[in-house]
């Protein structure tokens, strides 16, 4: 039997009107820097998120980034600077080496990707109308850095350039995503459209033979059933006594990982909304000892869309979203801005027929920690490449019955 967890999200600007930029090379900031100031946008996006929404919450942070990464290349002045500071990558930035942080996106895009065995594929796409035309050396910066493609697309023929961005996410989204473009804004002259798809294995299959209907506990009033899923093997597990959670790590084949944090039983998860950050993420990851447990974990399905642009003009990226947007890398027009940026995510966690891999056991260490992990009641999780430690989703879980 074999576990798969399948993971897409998509993401789309549409903007109106478009162009290009200069660069150079660089070094000082690697990628480990990255990740981190990554990981920290992703908790700072997180916690808007979850000022709008409070049920189940699940989002690609890399995708955001990458997406908003390429718009770098086009933004100039003060949207360019509230890009890089709401992305949380403005420290990083080196003036005399103006292209740093696309070169760290190709490098870190690199790292993930090495390993055939790892199935995630992020692509980004730019469709332009027929009448914009894209400054050339722009295209050629989000192709070298970003691998991103660009399209004509006739915008006034509503019909077929919606099935031709249709059948783009499509085909990138592993047929999971049929139709995103409902409507195409009558001022629509360029859609951008990052899609990351994953589909991960665990290594340690549960057996589908001991899933069983369990009681969670969403509140102190709610009880639902769900199909609680078990296992009894040595896993990698760490206890954050501050913050009050116990931490598991389900290692999927092929480099990635899912990190479940669950509050302890009279914990409030709303506490530790204000409390994860990268740091605290990193110290999970290093600190955690292996042990024997028996684990329950329900099985969950979610499908998230988010109107990104209102979220991150709370994050301090207003003017790529106003009239004084400066976006003259990308064309020397004016008038050009981002009208709007849906993110979709969608997760699947179910059990399926094959058999994954085994895997190798280390000795049991003898420390204080439960030798149960009872996922029955709301819970973080956090998807994450565990070379570059890059959070690729993440995620909370309130009620897993609903969708
Ligand atoms: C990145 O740089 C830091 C020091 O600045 C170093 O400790 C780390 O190993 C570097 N990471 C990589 C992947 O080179
Ligand atoms: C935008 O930045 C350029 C180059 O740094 C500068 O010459 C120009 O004055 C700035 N424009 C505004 C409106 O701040
Ligand atoms: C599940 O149960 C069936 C029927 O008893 C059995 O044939 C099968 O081998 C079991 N599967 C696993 C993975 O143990
Ligand atoms: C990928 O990143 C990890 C961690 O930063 C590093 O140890 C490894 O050498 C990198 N691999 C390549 C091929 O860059």
């Amino acid at each position: 039997m074999k576990m798969e967890s399948r993971v897409f999200f998509l993401l789309i600007c549409i903007s109106s009107f478009m162009s290009a930029v200069k660069t150079q090379e660089a070094q000082v900031p690697n990628i480990t820097d990255l990740t981190f100031k990554n990981t920290d946008f992703a908790m700072n996006l997180y916690r808007k998120i979850s000022n709008y929404h409070d049920n189940n919450i699940f989002f690609s942070p890399l995708s955001v980034s990458t997406a908003f990464a390429t718009l770098t290349l086009a933004a100039r002045n003060s949207t360019r600077s509230q890009i890089l500071s709401g992305l949380n990558l403005d420290t990083l930035e080196q003036t005399e080496q103006p292209e740093l942080i696309p070169q760290l996106f190709q490098h870190l895009q690199g790292n993930i990707t090495q390993d055939g065995a790892l199935k995630l594929e992020q692509g980004t796409a730019l469709f332009v109308d027929l009448h914009f035309q894209i400054e050339k050396a722009f295209s050629d910066q989000i192709k070298k850095y970003f691998e991103a493609d660009i399209e004509n697309v006739d915008f006034g023929k509503v019909d077929i350039s919606k099935g031709t961005i249709n059948k783009h996410v499509k085909k990138k989204t592993g047929e999971k995503v049929k139709e995103i473009v409902t409507t195409i804004e009558p001022l629509t002259q360029m859609m951008l459209i990052n899609t990351i798809f994953f589909q991960g294995a665990w290594e340690k299959p549960f057996n589908p033979n001991n899933t069983e209907n369990s009681r969670f506990y969403v509140d102190k009033y709610n009880i639902v059933q769900v199909p609680m899923m078990f296992s009894t093997d040595k896993f990698y597990i760490a206890s954050d006594d501050e913050l009050k959670v116990k931490v598991l790590r389900l290692p999927y084949l092929g480099g990635a990982a899912m990190l479940i944090v669950l509050p302890d039983a009279n914990v409030d998860y709303t506490i530790i909304d204000d409390e994860i950050n990268a740091k605290r993420f990193h110290s999970w990851i290093t600190n955690m000892k292996k042990t024997k447990l028996e684990v329950y974990l329900p099985k969950f399905k979610m499908e998230q869309s988010y109107s990104m642009h209102k979220i991150l003009s709370s994050l301090g990226i207003h003017d790529l979203f106003r009239d004084s947007a400066n976006l003259k890398g990308m064309s020397q027009e004016p008038g050009l801005k981002v009208s709007k940026v849906l993110h979709k995510a969608v997760i699947d966690v179910d059990e399926k027929g094959t058999v994954a891999a085994a895997a190798t056991s280390v000795s049991i260490t003898g420390y204080s920690l439960p030798n149960t992990f009872n996922v029955n009641r709301p819970f973080f999780f956090f998807i994450y490449h565990e070379a570059t430690n890059s959070l690729l989703f993440m995620g909370r879980v309130i009620d897993p019955t609903k969708n």
